[in-house]
């Protein structure tokens, strides 16, 4: 188990008062607080080794070696086979689009590509982007009644005809876990590529890309505890023959072919921080910097199952709550503590806001969740997200807080 303390003391800013309350940070899936070892590789770097890649001096070799070292780290977080699988990017919508316009030059009109209706916008926009050139774009549903994936819908939507199936792994705003393995093998029995967003996903449980048998896999590192940062992994043969769009300097082999312009060096700096600072949660944890991570990872998902517990529980026994997706106690380890609900006659907005008064941060919107919320007839939520730093305590304080908004 995470000892949610020990791993606050890791976050400085969590140390932060309204009022003369600490405030309580239950907007993470929107981007997490970072802990002082992610602070500690960007302010490092800067100081000592910023240059660009490429020269024959100390600057620039000491920056070389932190590249290799930051794919190096994030293979070891996602379980690629090799570093030469990590490419970086500006976040991962933009890694997306690229993905998705270097695949288009291999696709025939007719073709098509599967995506489900619980993505967030940058897994569908990308795809929908290709329409114009006669790509057919179809859908796997979901059952409004918990948010889950109607896997039916799946059987037929993934065709012969299907080139691609994209696939988040996580909600961001329903909180459900995806069976990814399974929509990989279905993905793979067709003969098309399996893409998976684990953005939601990756703060919340170990990845593995073996075990879910992706062939592409993008996430962001400031949904886990790191800096903003995209990175896409693919396996190597995938991203060896796609015609990425690339300058000619870059060459042709993964990843450069991948990376456009220079890369955010102090941002791979504060990656390495942040790995470091997660592996750090399981030091006692023999084997190498792969097991603590993967060991690390299982610990937080089993804490936050204690907190998704806790929370639904208690929102719950409130009363004039409509809590959108998984509820079912026994059905808990089948998602992230990450919760969209309506307050009867209150507006999100207005809960938001009078929350945020309160110093306990939560969002309203549409979370760039236009297809699910389509799908449940709604236009908005109210939305908090849990991490391993939060505790049960501030699910208590904040619990106070809505049941006082609801009766006003
Ligand atoms: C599930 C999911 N996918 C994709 C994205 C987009 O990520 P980025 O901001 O890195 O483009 C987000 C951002 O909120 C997300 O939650």
């Amino acid at each position: 188990m995470i000892d949610p303390v020990r791993a606050r003391g890791h976050f400085p800013s969590l140390s932060r008062s309204q009022d003369g309350r600490p405030v309580l940070y239950f907007d993470n899936p929107a981007g997490t607080q970072v802990p002082q070892e992610m602070m500690d590789g960007f302010i490092h770097y800067l100081t000592n080794s910023s240059a660009n890649v490429g020269g024959e001096f100390a600057t620039s070799q000491e920056t070389d070696r932190l590249i290799g070292e930051a794919r190096a780290a994030t293979a070891d977080f996602l379980g690629a086979d090799s570093p030469s699988e990590i490419v970086f990017g500006q976040n991962m919508t933009s890694l997306t689009f690229h993905f998705s316009h270097a695949l288009a030059r291999t696709l025939r009109p007719g073709d098509e590509i599967v995506t489900t209706r619980l993505e967030h916008d940058a897994n569908v926009s990308p795809w929908l982007a290709l329409v114009e050139q006669g790509i057919v774009v179809r859908w796997i549903d979901i059952h409004r009644e918990d948010g889950t994936l109607d896997l039916e819908t799946a059987e037929a939507a993934i065709t012969g005809r299907t080139k691609l199936v994209a696939a988040g792994y996580a909600s961001n705003v329903l909180g459900t876990i995806n069976d990814v393995r399974c929509l990989g093998q279905m993905a793979h029995a067709a003969g098309a590529l399996f893409f998976v967003d684990a953005v939601h996903y990756a703060p919340h449980g170990p990845i593995d890309v073996q075990e879910i048998e992706c062939d592409l896999l993008v996430c962001s590192s400031y949904k886990f505890f790191g800096p903003h940062l995209g990175i896409l992994y693919g396996r190597y043969e995938v991203l060896g023959s796609l015609p990425a769009y690339h300058v000619r300097p870059a060459g042709d082999e993964p990843p450069d072919k991948w990376e456009t312009g220079t890369q955010s060096h102090e941002s791979l700096a504060a990656l390495v921080g942040t790995i470091g600072y997660l592996e750090g949660l399981s030091e006692d944890v023999g084997g190498g910097r792969r097991e603590r991570l993967r060991c690390s990872m299982r610990n937080i998902k089993n804490y936050e199952r204690t907190l998704s517990e806790h929370l639904i529980a208690g929102m719950r026994a409130i009363g004039g709550i409509t809590i959108y997706g998984i509820t079912t106690p026994e059905w808990l380890d089948r998602r992230v503590p990450t919760v969209s609900f309506l307050l009867k006659g209150v507006s999100p907005h207005d809960a938001a806001k009078s929350l945020g008064e309160q110093g306990i941060f939560s969002w309203a919107g549409n979370h760039y969740a236009i297809e699910p919320l389509r799908r449940l007839g709604i236009d908005a939520t109210q939305r908090i997200g849990l991490v391993h730093y939060n505790t049960v305590e501030e699910i208590d304080r904040f619990l106070v807080a809505l049941e006082r908004i609801a009766r006003a």
